[in-house]
């Protein structure tokens, strides 16, 4: 705490040989500034213009401004103050004070006091105000932020909605056009391509649905679930891109690793996110470093971690601390989201989605899920 002075005085660096000759000196006229400045309901100190010692500072000055090592020289002061170059007269600058982290309207104007020439400063405590704009900015930021989710939500759900009978259609033309190509004995290429394209249209199809239920707040579907199973699914889907990038993808969902307790579809979607990124991590590496390895464990928590290790550039400790934030993206193409809507999903099933970096380059996406044993 600042010591509480009952009566305010000229200051203390001014030495008293001084006193009685100079500027400091003349006590009616220092005693009528002190009285006038105390009057102030904000902190004051007039500062010698000449050689910017302190001449006389009002009790609030003294409460608030005193445990500022530097407040007895106006240049000592301005440099805790940080203020840069605007001190000049007549100039308004809002600083927050290093001391007690308040922030003041700093104002300089000119005054003579028993003759000699003075800067008077006032500062008038704006915290409040400022702490008001700050949370008005705060809660403006996230009504946007909220709205913006929100308008994923609805986009989600519209897409859901209109994209759902076309899909549809498509699985039952394939369906027929597999049938006919059988019937005539057609040739094995044609019958693998409707084959793959059915396998995406039935995943597209399954995802959609399951947005249409996740919208509609409806439970997810949990059961026993093997991650080896699932990450076969994903890497069927993902099959071309692998391809088309040469890369070597090593699953290690071991034998033994017990089932998890979840809804297949989401984590579907929650690896396919965490691949899809991993390979698009991969685009810029030279072929033969390329390398995605989907692991497995229990943990020392019991849960099941799984782990998608790649050999890309890596992230940023800037990048790594919004990388789960909606709308985090550095990609032209990218949306941002793939990310936050895994979290969702982990934490729906109250796993925990983590990052780190891997060992000899490149990145480690994994998330927990819970066993299956004793909960379905
Ligand atoms: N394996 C990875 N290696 C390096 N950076 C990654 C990796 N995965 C994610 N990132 C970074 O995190 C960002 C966010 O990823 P996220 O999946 O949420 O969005 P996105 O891939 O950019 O777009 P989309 O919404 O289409 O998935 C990416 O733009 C990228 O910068
Ligand atoms: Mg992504």
């Amino acid at each position: 705490m600042t010591p509480r002075r009952a009566a305010v005085g000229a200051s203390a660096t001014c030495a008293p040989k001084k006193r009685a000759a100079t500027a400091c000196g003349g006590a009616e006229q220092r005693d009528a500034t002190v009285a006038l400045l105390d009057a102030v309901p904000f902190a004051c100190a007039a500062y010698a213009s000449d050689d910017g010692t302190l001449m006389a500072r009002n009790r609030r000055f003294d409460e608030e401004f005193a445990a500022l090592a530097g407040h007895a020289t106006r240049s000592g002061l301005l440099s805790e103050l940080q203020t840069g170059d605007d001190d000049a007269s007549g100039v308004t600058v809002d600083v927050q004070a290093p001391h007690s982290g308040r922030w003041y309207a700093l104002h300089w104007g000119e005054v003579a006091i028993a003759g000699r020439a003075a800067a008077l400063l006032t500062a008038v405590d704006i915290s409040e105000r400022i702490e008001a704009l700050d949370s008005h900015k705060r809660r403006q930021e996230k009504l946007l932020f909220t709205s913006r989710l929100m308008s994923v939500g609805e986009m989600a759900a519209t897409l859901a909605h209109e994209l759902n009978q076309p899909l549809a259609a498509i699985v039952n033309y394939l369906n027929g056009s597999l049938r006919l190509v059988d019937q005539a004995g057609g040739p094995v290429q044609v019958e693998r391509a409707l084959q793959a394209a059915r396998i995406q249209a039935e995943h597209a199809a399954a995802v959609i649905s399951r947005v249409r239920e996740f919208v509609r707040a409806r439970e997810p579907r949990r059961d026993a679930h093997e991650l080896a199973s699932i990450a076969a699914t994903v890497l069927e889907l993902l099959r071309l891109e692998a391809e088309r990038q040469q890369l070597r993808i090593e699953v290690a969902l071991g034998d033994g690793l017990p089932t998890v307790y979840a809804d297949r579809v989401m984590v579907e979607q929650v690896l396919l996110n965490l691949v899809k990124n991993a390979i698009e991590a991969m685009r810029e590496v030279p072929v033969a470093t390329r390398g995605l390895r989907i692991e497995g464990r229990v943990n020392l928590n019991g849960e099941i971690e799984v782990r998608v290790c790649d050999r890309g550039p890596g992230l940023s400790v800037e990048q790594s601390e919004q990388l789960f934030s909606p709308f985090f993206t550095t990609k032209a193409d990218g949306l941002g989201i793939g990310l936050a809507i895994c979290r969702s999903i982990i934490e729906y099933h109250e796993g925990r989605l983590f990052f780190e970096p891997r060992d000899g380059g490149g990145s480690i996406f994994g998330f927990t899920l819970p066993r299956a044993q004793g909960r379905s």
